[in-house]
């Protein structure tokens, strides 16, 4: 018997046949959106197994609930609760970061999806408000590039007005922060922001973006935020060995003492298009070895259970940083986060290969209990701990893109 989650029916109708997957693409993609290079569209690198998209016959928890019926909040198979819910708002980028949307998949033939298969400000609201019914207290915007879309701040507006929201905020690569947007997304209601960074030196920050995009350029969107109130201001550097591991101590140097808290990211293995081997990944511990040595560090308590970063803080009291160990000390115990992508798929793992297509519902004119109902049987069935269980059949298994997903 398919679970009510998975109904092979509806499986069945979103994979076509060998033969007929040609002729079948136009339909199939109106009707499962467009997945694209992600989960089977016509830039998919995944198996037509992969071209599953979700669509509950009924969800087995009837109601909308934070609670289960026996009083308690809402957990999963491995009892951890939904807290946190990030929202992709477009699949596109300006940036062609080589660990990211590698240029050679993501070039000019690359099919984005198209405006009417995302999800209007509107449905994300919708869609985000029954999230915190059902738990979530923490929602980050991200992408793509999540302002590429002009009116973010308006969707930021209606977010910051939802009761029991407790924090907002935007994942950027900064190179669209003018100092307006800034101001524009902080009057808005968000309440602070990240940044991503991955050089100071032009030569290595081009050689990842790969669009040729300055530095200073970033610099000063992270200026404008701080001019702006976003703070605290977080800067994420992906580290890739041979890449930009050279770079570690001068990001340190240069923002320590500011106020700003950077964030040293292992490279992932997310998606299929980043080239990920385990050797190029630059463990926490060799990055916190580099800046001891460096600087001199000790240790901070999390702020929180379940805390990604691991915190540090300067011994000569210049401020405090991060180190986050998806890969070498993965946190899956600890994971309360779901994530819905712009064209409304519902995943609860970076890593998994099948969503929950709450855009149908939404254009199908479920009512808000349903779809409650729906967002409850798929938190509690969840199981997922890929980087747990990370090994080398499943790196080279089918996964989702970033951008698709939203980091
Ligand atoms: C996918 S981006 C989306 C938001 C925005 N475009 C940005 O770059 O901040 C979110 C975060 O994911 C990180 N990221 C992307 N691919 C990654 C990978 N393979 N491993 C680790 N982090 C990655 C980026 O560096 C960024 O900090
Ligand atoms: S990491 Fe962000 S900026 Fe870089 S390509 Fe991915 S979505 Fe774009």
């Amino acid at each position: 018997m398919p679970s009510p989650l998975f109904p092979q029916r509806l499986a069945e109708r979103n994979v076509p046949k060998q033969g007929a997957r040609r002729t079948a693409r136009a339909g199939l993609l109106r009707e499962a959106g467009n997945p694209g290079l992600h989960a089977g569209g016509p830039n998919s690198l995944l198996a037509p197994r992969m071209r599953y998209h979700i669509w509950p016959d009924r969800p087995s928890i009837g109601s909308s609930s934070r609670m289960t019926s026996t009083g308690a909040p809402l957990a999963d198979t491995r009892q951890r609760a939904l807290r946190d819910l990030r929202v992709s708002v477009t699949d596109r980028c300006n940036f062609r970061c080589t660990y990211c949307m590698p240029k050679e998949i993501f070039g000019a033939s690359y099919r984005f999806m198209p405006r009417a298969e995302l999800l209007s400000f509107e449905e994300i609201v919708r869609v985000a408000r029954l999230f915190i019914d059902a738990g979530v207290e923490k929602i980050r915007l991200t992408g793509g590039e999540p302002l590429i879309r002009r009116d973010i701040h308006e969707l930021v507006a209606k977010l910051s007005t939802l009761s029991g929201l407790r924090d907002l905020t935007l994942t950027t690569n900064a190179s669209l922060l003018t100092r307006s947007r800034a101001r524009d997304l902080r009057e808005a209601g968000l309440s602070r922001i990240t940044v991503s960074l991955d050089a100071l030196d032009d030569a290595t920050f081009h050689a990842i973006n790969d669009v040729g995009f300055p530095v200073s350029r970033v610099l000063k969107g992270i200026e404008n935020a701080a001019a702006a109130g976003l703070n605290p201001i977080k800067i994420n550097m992906v580290v890739k060995r041979g890449v930009n591991d050279h770079a570690v101590v001068p990001m340190a140097r240069h923002f320590r003492g500011t106020g700003h808290i950077l964030r040293f990211i292992e490279f992932m293995d997310v998606g299929s298009t980043n080239g990920w081997r385990l050797d190029d990944v630059i463990s926490s511990a060799e990055i916190v070895s580099m800046l001891d040595e460096a600087f001199g560090l000790e240790a901070l308590d999390p702020q929180y259970r379940g805390e990604v970063a691991r915190r540090w803080r300067y011994r000569d009291g210049a401020g405090e940083l991060g180190v986050i160990s998806s890969v070498t000390s993965p946190f899956c115990g600890t994971c309360t986060r779901a994530r819905l992508s712009a064209e409304g798929q519902v995943y609860t793992c970076l890593f998994a290969t099948r969503g929950v297509d709450l855009r149908r519902l939404l254009r199908e004119g479920a009512s808000d209990e349903y779809i409650a109902g729906v967002i409850a049987a798929m938190w509690t069935r969840r199981d997922d701990r890929y980087s747990e269980i990370r090994s080398s059949a499943t790196v080279s298994g089918p996964r989702i893109e970033m951008s698709y997903i939203g980091g």
